[in-house]
């Protein structure tokens, strides 16, 4: 079978085709059929060489896919041949807390991951896919949605009617819009563009923000809050937004730190803040499989279908990459596998 095969720190161009052999599911495994795998900022790290403790040898790249079980091997009871699935993004942290354990390994990183036509592997690293969904919509729901999903409902705890600020409009933070939405939030999203701005109040973004034209950012929210700030902040930005986020969030509000799109330096915080604002500042890492099914059936119930902003083939996959290197997206891009 087909599939791509990339060394971590390789760049893109280090990315390629290769022909791996298939073998037939182990009495606990599954065979997929690859349909769909999604991108995440995530995976461009990992061509850069700046994913913490890759895989020393080539792997297949990416966490995120959706695929038709073709196979299962006779201890298999959740799933059957024709179920369709998806990737659990840490196939070891199927619930409760996080541990290191738990967290040892992702698809994409430390083992082979989806941009392949088949995968044989443990059934307990999958999870049903949402019923309504496209295959390339069903792709994104592994990292990206599940990151948003923690982000907004486990570690920010958010309750409906909540105000959240998302950054930027990438992958993680327009799935964060959508869900935010869907629970009866009032969501304030920022942007380098106007365009995107304005595709996230279609989607419905209560206030925007561009940041460009407003370096202090956190001002315009706390104007837009009536000087309150918001609940929680969807920080995906690291370095460059870190201290504007948690100068946004309101008294007893929430910072779940996300990312580091502008860089992972040291960030200076005033210890003041966090105490007369009894502010919260905490990290998150994905979410275990169940916060996964948790988010399926979010998504079945409230019918939600994920922005994706281009569909490449796989055999297009560097040029995915490119265009992700280039930050021109609104919402998901992903690879189609097969038909
Ligand atoms: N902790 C986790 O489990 C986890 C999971 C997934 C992702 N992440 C991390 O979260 C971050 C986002 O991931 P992603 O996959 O969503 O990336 P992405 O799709 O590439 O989105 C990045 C977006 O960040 C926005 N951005 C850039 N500079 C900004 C700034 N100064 N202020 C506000 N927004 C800014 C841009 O939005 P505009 O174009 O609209 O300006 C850009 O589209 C990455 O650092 C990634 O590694 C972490």
């Amino acid at each position: 079978m087909k599939a791509c095969l990339l060394q971590s720190g390789a760049g893109i161009a280090g990315l390629h085709m290769a022909e791996l052999l298939v073998r037939n599911p182990e009495p606990h495994e599954i065979r997929v059929q690859m349909k769909s795998a999604a991108l995440n900022s995530r995976d461009l790290s990992f061509a850069r060489g700046q994913f913490p403790n890759p895989a020393a040898h080539p792997i297949v790249p990416l966490a995120d896919g959706y695929g038709v079980v073709i196979a299962a091997g006779q201890e298999v009871s959740r799933f059957k041949t024709g179920d369709c699935v998806i990737t659990s993004y840490y196939p070891f942290w199927t619930d409760g807390a996080i541990t290191a354990e738990k967290t040892a390994g992702s698809f994409g990183a430390q083992f082979n991951g989806t941009l392949a036509e088949e995968i044989v592997a443990d059934a307990n690293h999958f999870v049903m896919a949402p019923r309504g969904l496209t295959s390339a919509a069903a792709a994104t729901l592994s990292c990206a949605g599940l990151t948003a999903w923690n982000a907004l409902f486990v570690a920010g705890n958010a309750p409906p009617g909540a105000r959240v600020l998302l950054l930027g409009t990438g992958g993680v933070s327009t799935w964060a819009l959508q869900l935010a939405k869907a629970a009866g939030m009032y969501a304030i999203v920022t942007s380098s563009q106007d365009e995107k701005l304005e595709r996230s109040r279609a989607l419905g973004a209560d206030a925007t923000i561009n940041y460009r034209n407003h370096p202090d950012w956190q001002n315009e929210v706390l104007r837009i809050t009536d000087g309150a700030g918001v609940d929680l902040v969807v920080e995906v930005g690291g370095e460059g937004t870190l201290a504007r986020s948690l100068k946004s969030a309101a008294i007893g509000g929430t910072v779940v730190v996300v990312g580091r799109v502008t860089g992972g330096g040291a960030v200076a915080i005033e210890p003041g803040m966090l105490i007369g604002g009894a502010k919260r500042l905490t990290g998150i890492t994905a979410g275990s499989r169940q916060m996964l099914e948790d988010l399926v059936r979010f998504v079945d119930i409230n019918r939600i279908n994920p922005v994706i902003d281009k569909v490449f083939s796989i055999d297009q996959a560097r040029a995915a990459y490119e265009y992700m290197a280039t930050s021109k997206h609104f919402g998901k891009i992903v690879i189609q596998i097969s038909a």
